[in-house]
């Protein structure tokens, strides 16, 4: 355990009534950092999201953010906290519009200002949606909802960014696009803990990955030397 970790995940342990999901997994987030969990379907990547972001109560372990014990707390405490989720599938209010969606994201806030400034910040961070303000959610391309799901994230002036699966249902071409949002991201000063299932993603934009299979982590290496591990690849992520 880092002095400096973001996020601290010990021995944590989650079942969904009788069957074990997660266990025992411990991993950390150093703040600055982009660290992947990779994993395929089933292997519990969003049951570990869903977590940290206070959705699932766990059985066991411990959970610290910004060195505060969190396991066990409301989902509302936690985004004021500063953990927030880019869910997977985006799933954007498809009939509100973009800045409606934005706003939602800074519901737990009350400094009018600093909301406003901040949306300027996501308009320029994602010029695409800059003009489709007023436009219904619904009626933009996957990656644009993407970045509006990311947006509205963002609007809680999180601590701790987690995403769940941003390339899943994406082009080649947008996701080259989402990779170079993570970086910009990271270029900021975000921490992030990001879900994975493409590893070419999560080799060009994380430190350190870890591998998921049956809710337990099996591997735990460089993020950028996956690409060449072929015995990784093979034994736990199916290539
Ligand atoms: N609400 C639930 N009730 C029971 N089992 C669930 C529930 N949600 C997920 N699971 C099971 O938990 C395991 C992990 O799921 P999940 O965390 O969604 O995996 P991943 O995100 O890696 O695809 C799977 O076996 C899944 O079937
Ligand atoms: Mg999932």
């Amino acid at each position: 355990m880092s002095p400096t970790a973001m996020l601290n995940v010990a021995h944590l342990n989650v079942r969904y009534g009788v069957t074990e999901v997660l266990r025992d997994v411990s991993f950390a987030v150093p703040e600055g950092k982009i660290i992947a969990l990779l994993g395929g379907n089933g292997s519990g990547k969003t049951t570990i999201l869903n977590t940290l972001t206070g959705l699932i109560r766990p059985r066991a372990g411990s959970i610290t953010v910004a060195g505060v014990e969190t396991a066990g707390w409301p989902a509302d405490r936690l985004v004021r906290h500063g953990v927030a989720q880019v869910p997977q599938g985006r799933e954007v209010f498809a009939a509100m519009t973009v800045e409606e969606n934005l706003d939602l994201g800074a519901v737990t806030r009350h400094d009018r200002a600093a909301i406003a400034a901040d949306r300027d910040e996501i308009y320029a961070l994602f010029p695409a949606l800059t003009p489709n303000r007023r436009r219904r959610a619904g009626s933009l391309s996957g990656g644009e909802q993407q970045q509006v799901a990311i947006g509205r994230a963002l609007m809680s002036r999180p601590k701790l960014l987690l995403m769940d699966e941003p390339s899943a249902g994406l082009s080649p071409l947008v996701v080259g696009l989402m990779v170079d949002t993570i970086r910009a991201l990271h270029a900021r000063g975000m921490t992030i803990l990001l879900v994975e299932q493409n590893v070419g993603v999560a080799a060009a934009v994380a430190e350190t990955a870890h591998v998921l299979q049956n809710g337990a982590i099996v591997h735990t290496g460089s993020a950028p030397a996956l690409i060449n591990s072929h015995e990784v690849l093979a034994s736990y992520l199916g290539r």
